[in-house]
Parts: structure tokens; C-alpha cells; sequence
């Protein structure tokens, strides 16, 4: 079973990524962040996670407000790394879980926490400007990334006290998960910061420290604060340490810290810390289940009923989004004239490719289509939604109408 083996707090800001990019790590200006963060290296080498379950925020690099999630968990079997205006960093690639991802996502869900997916969105420095300082990535990162999105940037926020409840669900989701797998959560962002208005530049380091003891402490008193006063205390940007709580409802209640460094070079107090369990992660905690998601319990049962889930999501990502592109003329100008060209534009693959030229709509509903994807290929291909429905039954068009009370409604 998989168990969570401790937490990370870390800041975030993009100039930590940017000084590592420009090897200024032996700058006297930023080696105190740098040398920081060695004995994190440490302990994750000598940890050896499998996964890094990461709560971070989106600074509108793969999000932006015309749909922004509150809380959003990438399924995904790897994640680029975002390019943010000033070209994408040079950063490998970084695997994801999506088999524990998933899992993750129909337990939170069931424990009413619902979540927005995401599949091969790119992380961007709430994610990659901290974990090129803790994990070496050449030539490949030593695992994988489970990252969580928390909206930070766009009241309302889910609160300090829901942040520190999804932690818990979490917990109580990665406990369960059935293979053997350890798992480090990881809290980004913070401290004390402002970016905006002329309060800019504000911080409170006195703030900070009591907020790094009371993190340990006394977590609900820092759950029950509303974000005026995480503001009021920290400056404007530094209400994304609810992220923190994230990863404190995620360990147990007693809890160490093992290593603790924060410095404030330009604007952000830049913290970062490890924190290890009083009480392990352990099958007591939590029943492992094989099926996360309660509500499809039986679901075997039903004949000819195909539950469009996350898992045949991700499997199926490009074969529909192969179909969801046909809301665009000229793709389905380019499916018209010259198919194959659309496929490798999508690189499906050729058990996918065969699909869709034999028209196979019940192969492609088991293969894992959404069928309101699917309606959208029947509309170019001149099909109705009844004749797909008659295909997928078996039957003639004539044959299915008869089974309907207005047949002349085709
Ligand atoms: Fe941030």
C-alpha cells in the first residue's frame, strides 16, 4: 500500500528557478537560498520517494480565469514544464502517476471534494522553480509528480480550513491506494510577500517565524484565519501558504521539523522546510480499496454500459481530442481532405487509427470515447445520432426507430 513518508514547505517564486538556470548558486546574494535547500536534497535521496504530491498554484500559465479551477489534480502519465513569456526552462519533462492520480481523484471525489482534472497541462514555477533545487533531474527526474492546483490568485479561495481538510482527504486517499508506493506532499509557496499596489515589497519576518511554528503546533489556528488576515499578516500574495495547510492536513497531527531555512532576498521571504511524522502512514489508517470511486460500485453489471471515467480519459486523451477538434472548421476541412494528416497531427495510434476509419462507434465507446465527443466526428461523417445510436445496438435504422414511441421524429 502506499504511505506518505513526510512534507515539504517550500516557496515558489520564479527568480529561484531563474538563479538556478544561471548557475548563481555560489552567489554570496543567493547562496544562503541555495545552500538551504542542500539538506532537503538530502533527505529526499535518502527518503527515496516514489511520488511528490504537489499542492501549487498556477500563475495563469496553464489555467487562465475564463475557466480557473479551485482545486484541480493532473492525471496525466507526464508534465512539460510551462513556458511563462520568456521560453520554457531547461527542465526535463517530468513523469506523472496517473494510476495513483486517479485513485486520488475518485477518493476525493467520493469524499466530497470535487476536484477539476487535468491532463497534460504544464506545471509551471509554483511546481518547477523548488523541485529543481530538491530532486536531481539529469538526465531524467528519480520519480514522479502528483501535482494538486489550489487557486491562490482569484477570490474566493477555498479556504485556510478547506485547504487543510483536502490534506486530510488526501491522506486518506493516498493510504488506500493498493501498491506499494512512498509519497512525499509537498506545500509551495510564501512566506511573507506583496507584489501589488503600493503596499509592494512588504514583508514581516516576525510574522513568518510564528507562522512556521504555529504551522507545526497549532494548525487550526492558522486553518481559522480568513484571507484578510493572512493578508493583513503576510502581505497580498502571501495568502498561497493555505497551500501549506494542504500538505499539513496531510501528514499526521504531531509532526517534527527536521530542517528549516527562509530568506528574504528581494521580496518574498523564500522558506523552505521538511517535516517528518510522530506517527507513520500506515494500513490502520485507511482500508486499501481496489475500486476508489464507491458510486460505481456494480457498474459491472449493467450491460452494454460503458462508465466514461478518468483512467479510459487518459488512455483515450488524443483519440478525443481527435473528435473535440472538430468544433474547428479547418480540422474538419483537414479530416475530410486528408485523414491521415489529422492522425498524425494527434498521434493516435494504429489500434486508434483503425477505429475511426472502420467508423467502429460501439469500439470506440469501449475503447475509452466520450460519446459527446463522438457526435461531433457523426456530424461530419454525415451520420445522425440515431443512426449511431442503431449502429451501436446492432440494428438497422429502421429497426431501432421501431423501438421508439415517435419513429418519425428522426
Ligand atoms: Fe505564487
Amino acid at each position: 500500500m502506499a504511505s506518505i513518508i513526510g512534507g515539504i514547505g517550500t516557496s515558489h517564486v520564479p527568480t529561484i528557478g531563474l538563479a538556478y538556470d544561471r548557475k548563481r548558486q555560489d552567489d554570496p546574494a543567493w547562496a544562503p537560498l541555495f545552500d538551504g535547500y542542500k539538506p532537503v536534497a538530502k533527505w529526499l535521496e535518502e527518503q527515496q520517494p516514489d511520488v511528490l504530491l504537489f499542492f501549487y498554484n498556477d500563475h495563469a500559465n496553464s489555467f487562465f480565469f475564463d475557466c480557473y479551477p479551485t482545486f484541480a489534480i493532473g492525471v496525466s502519465p507526464e508534465f512539460d514544464m510551462a513556458d511563462e513569456g520568456a521560453g520554457r526552462r531547461p527542465l526535463p519533462g517530468i513523469l506523472g502517476h496517473a494510476k495513483l492520480a486517479a485513485h486520488v481523484t475518485d477518493c476525493l471525489v467520493n469524499d466530497e471534494f470535487d476536484m477539476a482534472v487535468f491532463q497534460d497541462r504544464a506545471l509551471d514555477h509554483g511546481c518547477n522553480s523548488p523541485l529543481g533545487l530538491m530532486w536531481p533531474h539529469e538526465p531524467a527526474w528519480p520519480g514522479a509528480i502528483l501535482p494538486i492546483a489550489i487557486n491562490v490568485l482569484q477570490y474566493p479561495l477555498p479556504t485556510a480550513k478547506r485547504c487543510y481538510k483536502l490534506g486530510q482527504a488526501v491522506r486518506r486517499a493516498v493510504e488506500s491506494f493498493p501498491e506499494d508506493l512512498k509519497v512525499v506532499v509537498v506545500g509551495t509557496g510564501g512566506l511573507s510577500h506583496q507584489i501589488h499596489g503600493e503596499r509592494t515589497g512588504f514583508n514581516d519576518t516576525d510574522w513568518d517565524e510564528e507562522f512556521l511554528r504555529l504551522f507545526v503546533e497549532q494548525p487550526d489556528t492558522l486553518a481559522a484565519m480568513t484571507h484578510a488576515e493572512l493578508v493583513r499578516r503576510g502581505g497580498a500574495e502571501s495568502v498561497e501558504i493555505i497551500m501549506w495547510l494542504a500538505m499539513r492536513g496531510a501528514l499526521s497531527d504531531e509532526i517534527r521539523c527536521v530542517h528549516q531555512n527562509h530568506y528574504l532576498a528581494t521580496t518574498t521571504n523564500m522558506a523552505v522546510a521538511v517535516y517528518e511524522q510522530m506517527e507513520e502512514s500506515g494500513p490502520a489508517a485507511a482500508p486499501v480499496k481496489e475500486r476508489a470511486n464507491e458510486q460505481l460500485a456494480g457498474i459491472e453489471e449493467i450491460d452494454g454500459t460503458y462508465a466514461f471515467d478518468v483512467a479510459h480519459s487518459v488512455k483515450a486523451l488524443n483519440l478525443n481530442r481527435f473528435f473535440w477538434r472538430h468544433r474547428e472548421p479547418a480540422f474538419r476541412d483537414l479530416v475530410t481532405r486528408d485523414i491521415d494528416a489529422a492522425f498524425e497531427e494527434l498521434r493516435l495510434s494504429e489500434e486508434e487509427r483503425a477505429l475511426v476509419r472502420r467508423q467502429d462507434w460501439l469500439g470506440l465507446v469501449r475503447y475509452g470515447v466520450s460519446f459527446f465527443v463522438l457526435e461531433k466526428f457523426a456530424r461530419v461523417q454525415k451520420m445522425s445520432n440515431l443512426q449511431v445510436y442503431a449502429h451501436m445496438r446492432g440494428e438497422t435504422l429502421e429497426e431501432f426507430l421501431q423501438t421508439r414511441r415517435v419513429p418519425a421524429s428522426a
